[in-house]
């Protein structure tokens, strides 16, 4: 018990400490709250673990952990490997000792202010692919029918329903979108001219994960709804990064991951199930509670014994985003974001394929130099700044994250770097 107590008191020091950083200017300037104070972010950047030799521009892959985050971990997991002898094995969804079995109201119930949903309407996965095909198995879907999704999709949220095609009968449609967008009604129209009276579900990114792009979601949800078509939005790029409200876009389904942009310990992710909607999803990984429907998001979050101390980071991400504030997270990732498109926009030598239009972009930024692939461009960050974005192949170049941890300071050195390319 003394190791537990020490995880719970070493979470209060983290959010102590960050809640020692001034928020004058948040007052000053609701609508960009701190997004450009370095002191601010220089406090921030000192929580997070991240060699300060290196640089990282990758969140969109894989996150950096808060120290918080990694504590939180470590301790329990110590707990665990100190005290499993303690465990009474009862049968009240408190023992913290494998997940699986457990619960897990209070995780859910942070994920769920999170995304402004209910606990019963959150199951906790391991990644946004497994939740992504928790939905597409749990449908019924007949031959013929329907899925409408851009040509733009990530594989884990595609798999599944490439699965339901060749094994069902439905008909997936990957219908072209640009690259790069120039506005939100130029995807919104693309996409509703390709839905029919055959369209039984609807599945699109929240944000494009090789263009950074924010697609118009909550007008899609309200035009696919109103023609009785099932929505579902893969959230991997967005938690952590851009505020969400499932309630407000009123999708059927939303699949997230806390190991990008939250920095949480890989293998976390979440699957949102509408309540009306999710008691009539079969689940995919059944146990005890497979037809137990008191409880939705249980059903799907009892699938065999899992690993508690990566919950136990992942809530610490979700206490550390909370300290911040989603607000100034998204400000601070916008401002680093546009810092960086604005100066390759000044590039003639650049091209840009996140969306021209701003407001479809946070802190996802894709180009290339001319006359270079994307290897060659990371190859040159790294060994002229140690710097590490990611490249997107011969023709896309880089996909570039900023997120909290970075500063102007990296961005303008970045630029550096692809003008000496350019
Ligand atoms: C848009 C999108 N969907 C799905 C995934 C897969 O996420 P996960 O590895 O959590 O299953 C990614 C990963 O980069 C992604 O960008």
């Amino acid at each position: 018990m003394t190791s537990r107590r020490k995880a719970i008191q070493s979470i209060g020091l983290g959010a102590l400490a960050l809640s020692t950083l001034s928020t004058t200017r948040s007052e000053a300037r609701p609508e960009m709250p701190l997004a450009d104070d370095p002191a601010f972010w220089a406090k921030v950047r000192d929580q997070f673990m991240l060699a300060k030799d290196k640089v990282f521009f990758n969140p969109g892959t894989v996150g950096a952990m808060p120290r918080m985050v990694y504590d939180r971990m470590v301790e329990h997991l110590k707990y665990i490997g100190t005290d499993v002898a303690d465990w009474a094995y009862k049968d009240d969804n408190k023992e913290e000792f494998i997940s699986g079995y457990n619960n897990l109201m209070t995780i859910r119930t942070k994920v769920a202010g999170l995304i402004n949903g209910t606990a019963a309407e959150i199951a906790m996965t391991d990644n946004v692919t497994n939740g992504m095909n928790y939905v597409s198995n749990g449908l019924n879907l007949q031959p013929g029918d329907e899925i409408i999704t851009t040509d733009q999709e990530h594989g884990g949220g595609l798999g599944g329903w490439q699965v339901k095609e060749k094994r069902y009968g439905a008909v997936l449609k990957l219908v072209p979108i640009p690259k790069p967008m120039h506005s939100a009604q130029e995807v919104y129209d693309i996409l509703v001219k390709a839905m029919t009276p055959k369209t039984k579900v609807l599945m699109v990114s929240h944000m494009i994960t090789g263009s950074g792009a924010i697609l118009p979601v909550k007008e899609l949800c309200a035009e696919a709804s109103r023609r009785g078509i099932f929505t579902v939005l893969d959230g991997a790029q967005t938690v952590g990064q851009i505020k969400i409200d499932v309630k407000d876009i009123n999708c059927d389904a939303y699949l997230g991951c806390f190991h990008k942009w939250m920095g949480a310990p890989a293998g976390t992710g979440f699957m949102y199930v509408k309540a009306d909607k999710i008691k009539d999803i079969w689940t995919t990984i059944a146990s005890y509670r497979w037809n137990q429907h008191e409880d939705e998001g249980f059903r799907f979050t009892q699938r065999g014994t899992g690993n508690f101390p990566v919950l136990k980071g992942l809530e610490a991400s979700i206490d550390f985003h909370n300290e911040i504030g989603a607000d100034k997270v998204y400000a601070r990732i916008k401002f680093l974001g546009e810092r960086l498109r604005t100066g390759l926009r000044a590039n003639k030598k650049v091209k840009i394929f996140s969306p021209t239009d701003e407001s479809m972009c946070a802190g996802i930024s894709v180009y290339n130099v001319e006359g270079r692939t994307g290897a060659q461009l990371q190859e040159a960050y790294w060994t002229q700044a140690r710097m590490r974005p990611r490249s997107q192949g011969d023709t896309f170049g880089v996909r570039h994250c900023t997120h909290i941890f970075n500063n102007e300071a990296e961005i303008d050195r970045a630029l550096e770097v692809v003008k000496s390319l350019s």
